[in-house]
């Protein structure tokens, strides 16, 4: 075999398994978020701007993906998680944010009230949150904004996803309203 067959099938190889695991990660989401994912709250997520060139519904579809991807690689390790936890939370961890320009009075407050807002909201949204779940929302900011540090394992995975998730945004932008680093340089460039 060439290098280049080698090369082109090796990457046919992970473009497989990368579509698998993307399989795997929209059925558990469905599975155990199916209320949270088709909900009005979600609907509006995908409509509101997140940390400057991404959505909320943008955002917190790459956390849930990301927070997945931890626990099937510590289930292969024999270290259990909790998916149905770690999903439920992923999904609703932001939604507490929606609207904040009406209803907080800044930066401060929304840092720190968004996530008491979203475990009301999941509570709302969510058949059975279990407690788990609840504190793994209210406390996802860590270890911004003075919150409280997680005390699940699964709260260390969905706030580590949320913080990934939160550089990916920036890097990666909205394929809704269509921002990012990519069109940015494009408008730069055309007005050149
Ligand atoms: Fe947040
Ligand atoms: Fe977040």
């Amino acid at each position: 075999m060439s290098r280049r067959s080698e090369q082109n099938s090796s990457s046919g190889i992970a473009h497989d398994r990368r579509a698998t695991r993307n399989d795997r990660v929209m059925q558990d989401l469905e599975r155990y978020g199916g209320e949270i994912l088709h909900s009005g709250e979600m609907e509006k997520a995908f409509q509101q701007t997140h940390h400057n060139w991404s959505t909320v519904g943008e955002h917190t579809l790459r956390v849930a993906k990301a927070s997945l991807a931890m626990c099937y690689l510590l289930h292969r390790l024999h270290i259990k998680t909790d998916i149905p936890d770690v999903v439920k939370a992923s999904l609703c961890h932001d939604l507490g944010i929606l609207g904040r320009y009406e209803k907080f009075s800044g930066n401060r407050e929304c840092y720190r009230q968004h996530p008491i807002d979203s475990v009301v909201i999941a509570r709302a949204l969510a058949n059975n949150l279990s407690d788990k779940s609840a504190d793994i929302i209210e406390r996802h900011m860590w270890p911004a904004a003075h919150s409280k540090h997680p005390n699940s394992l699964e709260g260390v995975i969905v706030s580590t996803a949320d913080k990934y998730a939160a550089v990916k945004d920036f890097f990666q932008g909205s394929s809704i309203k269509h921002t990012g680093p990519k069109p940015f340089l494009h408008r730069i460039l055309r007005r050149k």
